[in-house]
């Protein structure tokens, strides 16, 4: 199993320790409810660092509705079972009231990139994720941190701060891991209902649907947001939150699409929100 801690002095001095003696330092922060999504991440930085610390920190500051915080899903003994698999060297679970001490009065904001897909319908998350991971960089202090680009909005905004604030970390993205009916894992999955289970496919549905008609000629934005919208129509307990063709790194909407793009779609399956991209044009894999 690896080693274990809620505290901010002692996880400082487990890794002061592996740094000093020249090892590098990976970097997994997570919010628990572990997947195969999170292994990948976990794996990668076993694989390129030393030292390898995974966090668990169901962080209040970037909910922005209390029953989603409180129904958020807490499995630790099956994450700290995930950890050792990998396997990774320590475990920091620090209580809210070890990284919030006292009321929260400096936060870290990247305004431009977080005021339309996720950021429109979510207010103060993205100032929540991004003070938080800054708050953790500053205690981990990793040379490298992996995040997952089923979250690309949170990449990019989480890039775009490392890179404004200069801080000496590497942000390694890491593609998104799908169930085989194309699903892409998300511990918020684990609120669907059998029923629903079968319906959320069609989220990567509709990116897939808007890929193959970029493939086939059409450069019209709204044009495929309009067919998009039509595929929901037949789905009453469904509700398509946004659908936004956008810029990869400026998040920017697109409306003639001249270039590559990022397919981005939000949507509620009961009371669950789920969130996918898928780029376009589709990378092929090379060896
Ligand atoms: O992606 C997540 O799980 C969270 O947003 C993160 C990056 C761990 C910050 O709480």
């Amino acid at each position: 199993m690896p080693d274990l801690t809620s505290s901010i002095p002692e996880l400082v001095k487990v890794v002061k320790t592996a740094r000093d003696s020249g090892r590098s330092v990976g970097f997994v922060p997570t919010m628990g409810a572990l997947h195969a999504g999170h292994l990948k991440l976990m794996q990668e930085a076993r694989r390129e660092n030393d030292f390898v610390v995974v966090s668990i920190f169901v962080n209040p500051l970037q909910f922005d509705r209390k029953d989603d915080l409180d129904r958020y899903p807490r499995t630790l003994d099956a994450d700290m079972d995930m950890c050792s698999t990998v396997p990774v060297d320590v475990v920091f679970t620090p209580s809210p009231s070890e990284l919030y001490p006292h009321e929260q009065l400096a936060f870290v904001d990247v305004p431009d990139l977080t005021s339309h897909l996720c950021g429109a319908f979510r207010p103060g998350h993205f100032r929540g994720v991004t003070t938080v991971v800054a708050k953790l960089f500053h205690i981990v202090r990793p040379d490298r941190a992996y995040f997952g680009e089923k979250d690309a909005q949170q990449l990019a905004v989480i890039r775009r701060m490392v890179e404004d604030l200069n801080m000496p970390v590497a942000v390694v993205g890491i593609p998104t891991v799908r169930e085989p009916d194309g699903l892409a894992l998300s511990s918020r999955n684990k609120h669907l209902t059998a029923e629903q289970r079968q319906l959320a496919p069609l989220l990567p549905q509709i990116l897939r649907e808007a890929q193959s008609r970029l493939d086939k000629g059409e450069r019209s934005a709204s044009a495929i947001s309009r067919a998009i919208k039509l595929m929901f129509r037949k789905y009453t307990e469904l509700r398509l939150e946004y659908f936004e063709i956008v810029e990869p790194r400026t998040l920017k909407a697109v409306e003639h699409v001249d270039g590559p793009v990022l397919i981005a779609g939000a949507m509620w399956v009961g009371a669950t929100r789920l969130i996918d991209n898928m780029s376009w044009p589709v990378e092929t894999e090379t060896n």
